[in-house]
């Protein structure tokens, strides 16, 4: 009888585990291939789009300008359209009549957020900006739309609180004497202050670092949320065992404003007394604990951290770019810049500072503050949304659950609504009498159920913030110099870093 000793057993044994192993990760490739050839495969009904590359579907062609390349898309698939974003069977929405009727006709139906992996991983679906439709979101929306009008915009005082904002703003400006600087950290400390005094009932100062750090990393996350990496992780969630990838970064952004968000929450809920808040995080808290024998109750200290940071960078992102867009054009387009002076002269007369109710007496500050909004198109593809049902839509059938995306951009360069929408234009918010006139296709704070909860808060700041500065300054750019007008891509379009001098101007008053 022949003995089999180790030596020889061994070496058959190792190859025979590796093949098992080979054969397993064959099986396992198979598997996950054809799942994922499966996933790509357009619903039944569905609507028509461009041909998707295997695997990877159509995710690289959103790498660069993805609202134009997505309106350009529709003007051949037509205004409701597919992608596939690896798997993600996706709807684009394009022109004013088509997101109105999605998003105006079938509210409910379209008022839901993808189940993406990154939403999931960042605020499991939680909070309230990337909430899932449904009591939790009710709820969140409800508590936030009560604090914003109690501790905010429906305050007589909160104007005065933002007009005194505006004041530190400008006063700061004028520290640079009228030399180049680049206005984007001055304005988002600015803006995201005014979110502040709602949430926390405070202000940051302009040289506090921590903040100020806190929002830049959030900012950038911003920008992140939309990259090739980001949509490669929504498709294939495994590479967030890869240890490189802009994705790793978002990550490592999420997890320190998340630290920073808690600290200052405990530090500005000190010394609270249960049902005499002062600001949203005291609101937040006393629904907390009024509801924590409520198992249903989705108010907890994590979606409190949540919706407190999708408040703050919701507020401060979207109002900082359209200020620095309007700072960028003003420059670019002295008449334009000049006509603003005139009419602020005529009705802030004796050099008083505006207050909301001057916001009818200068249609033409509303005008340009509207093709800016318009044309810079602040987020070009709103925030995803998904559908919380079946949804038919121009003969097609959308199941529930789709991820939908709503090209803003293609309702402002609509050429059905707006007459040469390529040209920057403030005429054509006013009438040939210059009164302002509302325009119909003018959604860039959305529509329906999910439209922006801050649009109220925005336009008053806007307003105060934009006629402030032109009161007191006249925007130029150094000499020799002109920046681009192309945008930095992201979540929302923002202007790229530029270099401007506010020269302090002498107010001309009516008959002078
Ligand atoms: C010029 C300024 C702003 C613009 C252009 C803007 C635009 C938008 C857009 C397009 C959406 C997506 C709505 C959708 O899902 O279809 C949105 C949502 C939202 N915005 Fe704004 N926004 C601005 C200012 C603000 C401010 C000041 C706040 C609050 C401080 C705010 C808070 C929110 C919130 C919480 C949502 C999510 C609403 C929900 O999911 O229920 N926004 N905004």
């Amino acid at each position: 009888m022949v003995s089999l000793t180790a030596a020889s057993v061994v070496p058959v044994s190792c190859a025979m585990a590796l093949l098992g192993v080979g054969c397993l990760a064959a099986a396992l490739l198979a598997f996950l291939l054809v799942r994922q050839l499966v996933k790509q495969r357009r619903p039944p009904g569905f609507p028509p789009g461009p041909s998707p590359i295997p695997i990877i579907g159509n995710i690289f062609s959103l790498a660069t300008e993805p609202h134009v390349f997505l309106k350009r898309q529709s003007e051949v698939h037509g205004q409701i359209f597919s992608l596939d974003l690896g798997g993600i069977m996706t709807v684009v929405l394009n022109g004013y009549d088509c997101v109105k009727e999605c998003l105006y006709h079938q509210s409910e139906v379209f008022a839901d957020r993808p189940s993406l992996p990154l939403f999931k991983k960042m605020t499991k679906m939680g909070g309230l900006l990337n909430c899932k439709y449904g009591k939790g979101w009710n709820d969140h929306r409800k508590l936030a739309c009560n604090s914003f009008r109690y501790f905010g915009s429906g305050q007589r005082l909160f104007e005065r609180k933002i007009s005194e904002e505006c004041m530190f703003f400008v006063d700061a400006i004028d520290g640079h004497k009228g030399k180049p600087f680049n206005p984007k950290h001055l304005v988002t400390n600015a803006v995201s202050n005014i979110t502040n005094l709602i949430i926390f009932g405070q202000r940051f100062t302009y040289d506090d670092r921590d903040f100020q750090h806190m929002i830049e990393i959030f900012s950038e996350n911003v920008e992140l949320a939309v990259s090739g990496w980001a949509l490669l992780y929504n498709a294939f969630p495994w590479i967030e065992y890869m240890p490189f990838g802009k994705h790793q970064k978002l990550f490592r952004n999420a997890t320190e404003v998340y630290d920073f968000l808690l600290e200052v929450i405990k530090r500005f809920s000190h010394g609270r007394v249960p049902h005499v808040p002062r600001h949203y995080v005291d609101a937040y808290l006393d629904e907390l604990e009024q509801n924590s024998g409520d198992p249903s109750s989705s108010f907890s200290y994590e979606n409190l951290i949540y919706s407190v940071g999708e408040l703050i960078i919701a507020g401060t992102e979207t109002t900082t770019n359209t200020l620095r867009w309007a700072m960028l054009y003003m420059a670019l387009y002295p008449n334009i810049q000049e006509r603003v002076h005139r009419e602020i002269d005529g009705v802030l007369t004796n050099g008083r500072a505006p207050t909301l109710e001057d916001k009818h007496k200068m249609p033409y500050v509303e005008a340009v503050l509207h093709e800016i909004l318009r044309f810079c198109n602040i987020v070009p593809l709103g925030i995803f949304r998904a559908t919380s049902q079946e949804a038919k839509v121009n003969g097609y059938t959308i199941p529930k659950g789709t991820m939908v995306i709503t090209n803003l951009y293609s309702v402002h360069f609509d050429e059905k609504y707006w007459n040469e929408p390529g040209v920057f234009s403030p005429q054509r918010f006013l009438d040939s009498s210059g009164n302002f006139v509302r325009r119909e296709a003018f959604l860039p704070f959305s529509l329906g159920r999910r439209h922006c909860l801050g649009e109220q808060l925005a336009r008053m700041e806007m307003f105060l913030f934009f006629t402030t500065l032109l009161q007191r300054f006249h925007l130029q750019f150094p000499p020799g110099t002109v920046p681009t007008v192309t945008p930095k891509l992201g979540m929302t379009l923002q202007p790229k870093p530029y270099s401007i001098c506010a020269v302090r101007r002498q107010q001309k008053f009516p008959g002078s």
